[in-house]
């Protein structure tokens, strides 16, 4: 528990904390992987360059702060980001490299504002939260360990590679001796950890497992990132480099992003690769499931769009289920029309794809009437606020 002075000068100083919020943490980053650069091997440097990971770790510290007496308030986002850190190997000894970098990055950007007082009281107030993150990190540790997990990264066999589309290709990864891999949930995902040739540090991405759990082993489907310059690191690398029975560190399956058991309709809204995980959250459904699926794939042509047979096979195959695929080289795009025939307000809707599409299809469903707790999504990155 935290005294009643700390919990004041912490409420107190949230405000002036989040005007400079951003400046503090991309302080922190700098100043900590100058002194740690062996942290570098864990950070996704793209995410670091485009300012995304400062303004999430920033919000949840603030939020964190704001609820420090009823920490259980941001549990949710807690879990969500527990299972991220997990999935990476995050462990308790950096916690103190973190917490010590933050409270200088605020003494150096507040100055002479930032009085001892202040900096005691946060520096309580983050170890309150650093070992609520602690605590249920080793939680989910032990959980990934049991029923033949591993608690970290372990190699696997790249088994096959399979090219599902012009931008997607598939790998399947196996145990090196054969055994059978740990069941997960449709949904969830694993971080790989590579040496992409002519980089100094490893590389770590988050892949969904992009098919039901089976027994032969993890698929991934990753989209070739090259619109862009500098072209995606890892992404052209597992396209361009990577071969069967080569080793790639694995963790275990993490998030939970998952498919609820529900008797109610369900519609999956995918665009883009972002059908990975509804993928894998369709195939997992029984084949006399009685509830009434729908599935929206957008996507730019049928050159680059991945599954889109599998998906509707599994269409075919329930009773009560749909299919819709929209182009947006034909013009074709999502619209409320569309969704507002597909989904109802007891629809449970599951949404994948790039942010701004997400934030276009969670504005239709809300205007449609669906509520905010029939409405599931994941972001490709770290978690963002969406724009309403
Ligand atoms: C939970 C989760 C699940 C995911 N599932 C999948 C999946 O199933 N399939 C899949 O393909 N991906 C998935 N991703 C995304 C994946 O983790 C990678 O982010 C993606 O493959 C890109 O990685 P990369 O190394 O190729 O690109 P990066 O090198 O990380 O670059 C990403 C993008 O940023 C651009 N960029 C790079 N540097 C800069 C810069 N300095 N300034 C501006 N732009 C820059 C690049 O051009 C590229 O477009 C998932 C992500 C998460 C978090
Ligand atoms: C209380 C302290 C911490 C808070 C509040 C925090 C918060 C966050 C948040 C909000 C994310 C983004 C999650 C997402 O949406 O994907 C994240 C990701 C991450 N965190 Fe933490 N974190 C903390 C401690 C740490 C520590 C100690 C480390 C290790 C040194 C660490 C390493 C990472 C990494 C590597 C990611 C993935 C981000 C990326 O590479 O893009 N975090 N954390």
């Amino acid at each position: 528990m935290l005294k009643q002075e700390t919990v004041q000068i912490i409420k107190a100083t949230v405000p002036v904390l989040e005007v400079h919020g951003v400046e503090i943490t991309k302080t922190f980053y700098k100043n900590m992987f100058q002194a740690h650069p062996e942290l570098l091997n864990i950070f996704n440097h793209t995410n670091q360059e485009k300012g995304r990971q400062q303004t999430a770790l920033a919000n949840t510290v603030y939020a964190a702060a704001v609820h420090i007496e009823n920490l259980g308030a941001i549990l949710p986002a807690v879990m969500l980001i527990a299972h991220k850190h997990r999935s990476l190997g995050i462990l308790p000894e950096h916690y103190p490299i973190v917490g010590e970098n933050l409270l200088k990055a605020i003494k150096e950007v507040l100055g002479d504002a930032a009085t001892d007082d202040i900096i005691n009281a946060w520096a309580e107030a983050y170890g309150v939260i650093a070992d609520v993150f602690i605590q249920v990190e080793e939680e989910l540790y032990q959980k990934a360990e049991n029923n033949g997990g591993w608690r970290l990264f372990k190699p696997l066999k790249v088994a096959k590679k399979v090219v599902e589309s012009d931008l997607v290709t598939s790998i399947y990864f196996e145990n090196e001796d054969g055994s059978p891999l740990p069941a997960y949930e449709p949904g969830q995902y694993i971080s790989i950890r590579v040496k992409v040739p002519g980089e100094e540090y490893l590389m770590n991405r988050q892949y969904t497992l992009s098919q039901a759990s089976a027994e032969d082993g993890y698929r991934i489907s990753v989209k070739r990132e090259s619109d862009q310059t500098p072209n995606g690191k890892v992404s052209n690398f597992i396209h361009d480099n990577l071969q069967v029975g080569d080793l790639v560190d694995v963790s275990a399956p993490a998030g939970l992003f998952v498919l609820e058991e529900t008797t109610t309709p369900i519609t999956f809204v995918s665009g883009g690769i972002g059908v990975t995980p509804l993928n894998s959250m369709l195939q997992s459904l029984k084949n006399d499931a009685a509830n009434e699926v729908n599935f929206i794939q957008c996507a730019r042509n049928g050159k680059v769009v991945a599954f889109s047979d599998d998906i509707q096979g599994k269409v075919n195959a329930l009773p009560n289920a749909s299919y819709t695929a929209l182009y947006s080289d034909e013009n074709k795009q999502i619209t409320k029309e569309i969704l507002a025939e597909k989904v109802t307000d007891n629809t449970d809707v599951y949404v994948c794809g790039p942010v701004g599409f997400m934030e276009a299809v969670i504005k239709h469903l809300h205007e449609i009437g669906v509520k905010d707790e029939k409405i599931h999504y994941e972001f490709f990155g770290p978690a963002m606020q969406l724009a309403k």
